[in-house]
């Protein structure tokens, strides 16, 4: 294997205590998200290159990923974030970016919500930029999520939008112009907005009813400052989600099986 002579639970746990950025949700039992992260990393075959998405489930697919990479899986991972390329590094997955390897064969990555269709409101964790080009690159898009996750409607959740700084006034009156309350991210210890990983703020766009959201996220797109939204719509042909269940994971749109 590629680490000889090393318990795989004391590399799970060595990565566990050094990682220096941990989403304390991520430490959670989470039993349902463990559940589906998991799947999803089994799902990948040696020699696969995979966009690892963001946030506390993917956390669960990076630590089984771990495992396998250790038992001699042999994949390239890209991250959508400094976050998960943290995790990863500390986790001895091989990374690289989509300069390297523009057309990753499978893209993993959790979700806010997830309608009957498969589309999604992702960006909880302000990743959703990378995210979408990363899971507009991939081959499969795999989307992993617990079952509060799963919604009749989409729009419970604001729809976060990364915006230029530059420009985010105008865009602040256009997106109040589409018919929302938006709203600017405060940071978390730290004073004033969330700076995204690529240096731009976000957005969340409360919405009273989302009735179309493939024509919502056209026009969030077309907005001149706003980089993407978090309503991932364009994927669903080649979307398979993963939810994770206390009892067994339901792989959509196919079947129930026992985790
Ligand atoms: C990151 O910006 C987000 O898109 C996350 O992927 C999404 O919020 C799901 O996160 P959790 O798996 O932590 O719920």
């Amino acid at each position: 294997t590629q680490f000889p002579g090393r318990r795989i639970t004391t590399l799970i746990t060595e990565a566990r205590r050094n990682i220096p950025v941990m989403d304390k949700k991520a430490e959670a039992p989470g039993q349902a998200k463990r559940a589906a992260g998991y799947r999803a990393a089994d799902m990948v075959e040696d020699g696969m290159v995979v966009g690892l998405g963001t946030g506390s489930t993917v956390y669960f697919t990076i630590e089984r990923l771990s495992e396998r990479v250790c038992d001699g899986l042999r994949i390239t991972g890209i991250p959508t974030s400094f976050q998960t390329a943290l995790r990863a590094r500390e986790a001895h997955i091989p990374l690289a970016t989509l300069d390297d390897c523009p057309e990753p064969d499978i893209a993993i990555d959790g979700a806010d919500e997830v309608d009957p269709q498969l589309r999604l409101i992702k960006g909880r964790g302000a990743a959703l930029l990378r995210e979408k080009c990363v899971a507009a690159a991939a081959k499969h898009f795999v989307v992993v999520a617990d079952e509060q996750k799963m919604v009749t409607k989409l729009g419970t959740a604001a729809v976060p939008v990364e915006v230029l700084p530059f420009a985010v006034m105008p865009v602040l009156a256009d997106l109040r112009r589409l018919g929302c309350v938006p709203v600017i991210r405060e940071a978390v210890r730290k004073d004033g907005p969330v700076i995204t990983d690529n240096g731009n703020f976000i957005v969340d766009c409360t919405f009273p009813a989302i009735s179309d959201p493939e024509r919502l996220e056209e026009a969030l797109a077309a907005i001149p400052g706003v980089l993407e939204s978090g309503l991932f719509c364009g994927f669903v042909k080649k979307t398979t989600v993963i939810v994770g269940g206390q009892q067994k994971v339901k792989i959509l749109p196919l079947t129930d099986i026992v985790a």
